[in-house]
């Protein structure tokens, strides 16, 4: 198939690129690279040994991207551009609500003026709030905690209802939990802005001495250690998914919502130790207050992707905590990994 993936450039719509690539699929990536650095483009090249079409442009642009759609006859969008931290959509919830909701609607209008109907998502297991018990199903209640949250649920319903009543053929909105790791090669990986919100980016970072110790925010919460529990899942585990959600979908025109996690539950503690352990590195951590807004613990029912296209995570902990350190430590240009 040729698909356009809007955000193509950033952390997961690389990866994503990269196995589409390797499946066959042709790619091309529509990005306006806001959060995705600029040589993104040529590391796939070299990775996949292919040219990847780029079209620099905004979602919200419906003439360039319905042009962009048309000119390259596309089967179908992947759309990962969004923006996603938590904290920031509570500062300008108006660019939140622009940039992910009103960018979404001008896709779909884009994608309706070229004729195109069939697209995976990028939800997120925030939808589900703080849920009444893991592992969570796809039935369970949606609660949205925040505006980034509520952006992703809204989204969504903008596409399950476009399904449902005809205008999109073929739909899946993929509800991730945790992504973290990097592409074995270390040529691509995540690269945040400042200084990480997200757990592991943050270790990688004490490992490579930019930061001198991570802060356990809260240590008694009802967990095993007292610390929060999350279900972290391999980003090239995610990126197969993508391209498995969407040849289920586009084979079978339907739509579906589903979870991507292992089903698996790992604290911050157990997520220390193991990349202790991996990685030979000592991560000095301090306990600080909880930060507002964590859940204590979540984790997937991830059985409903296996029944409906027969994906499985396949890469633990272990996986994600050396090919996260193998990416940021090139970064940091120490060599002894
Ligand atoms: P990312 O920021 O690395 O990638 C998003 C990409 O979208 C970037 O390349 C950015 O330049 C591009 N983009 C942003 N606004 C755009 C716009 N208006 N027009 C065109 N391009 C634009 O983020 P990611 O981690 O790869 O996340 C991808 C998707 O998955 C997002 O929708 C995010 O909300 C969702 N998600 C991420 C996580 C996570 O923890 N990383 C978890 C659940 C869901
Ligand atoms: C994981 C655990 C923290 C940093 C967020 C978004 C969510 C989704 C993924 C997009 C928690 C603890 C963290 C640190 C710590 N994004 N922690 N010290 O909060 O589960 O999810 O990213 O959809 O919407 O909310 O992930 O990696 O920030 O935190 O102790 O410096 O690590 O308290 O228990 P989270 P995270």
């Amino acid at each position: 198939m040729r698909i356009i993936l809007t955000g193509g450039a950033g952390y997961i719509g690389s990866h994503t690129a990269a196995v589409l690539v390797e499946r066959g699929h042709e790619v091309i990536i529509l990005d306006n690279f806001v959060n995705a650095e600029r040589d993104v483009p040529a590391r796939l090249k070299s990775l996949t040994g292919r040219e990847i079409t780029i079209i620099e442009a905004d979602i919200r642009s419906t003439e360039a991207v319905t042009a962009a759609l048309q000119a390259h006859r596309v089967d179908a969008v992947i759309h990962f551009a969004a923006l996603k931290a938590v904290g920031e959509s509570e500062a300008d919830p108006l660019l939140y609500y622009d940039i992910n909701i009103i960018g979404t609607i001008r896709l779909l209008q884009s994608m309706q003026a070229a004729g195109i109907g069939r697209i995976v998502f990028s939800s997120s297991a925030t939808v589900y709030g703080q849920p009444d018990s893991s592992p969570i199903l796809e039935n369970a209640p949606t609660r949205v905690e925040n505006i980034y949250g509520r952006t992703k649920l809204v989204m969504e319903d903008l596409i399950r209802d476009l399904a449902r009543v005809g205008k999109l053929k073929a739909a899946a909105n993929l509800r991730y939990f945790n992504p973290v790791g990097a592409h074995p090669s270390a040529l691509i990986g995540e690269t945040p802005r400042g200084v990480p919100n997200n757990l592991m980016p943050y270790v990688t970072q004490v490992a490579t001495g930019e930061r001198p110790y991570l802060n356990v925010f809260g240590k008694d919460y009802p967990t095993r250690d007292g610390t929060g529990e999350r279900d972290y899942i391999h980003v090239m585990d995610l990126a197969v998914a993508h391209a498995m959600a969407l040849e289920h979908i586009c084979g079978n025109d339907v739509s579906v919502t589903v979870n991507l996690g292992t089903g698996h539950g790992t604290t911050v503690l157990e997520l220390v130790k193991a990349f202790e352990t991996v990685t030979g590195k000592t991560i000095p951590v301090s306990i600080a207050p909880r930060r507002a807004g964590d859940v204590a613990s979540y984790y997937a029912d991830p059985a409903l992707a296996q029944r409906l296209f027969g994906w499985k995570a396949t890469l633990n902990l272990e996986d994600m905590c050396r090919d996260s350190w193998r990416w940021q430590a090139k970064r940091a240009g120490i060599n002894d990994v």
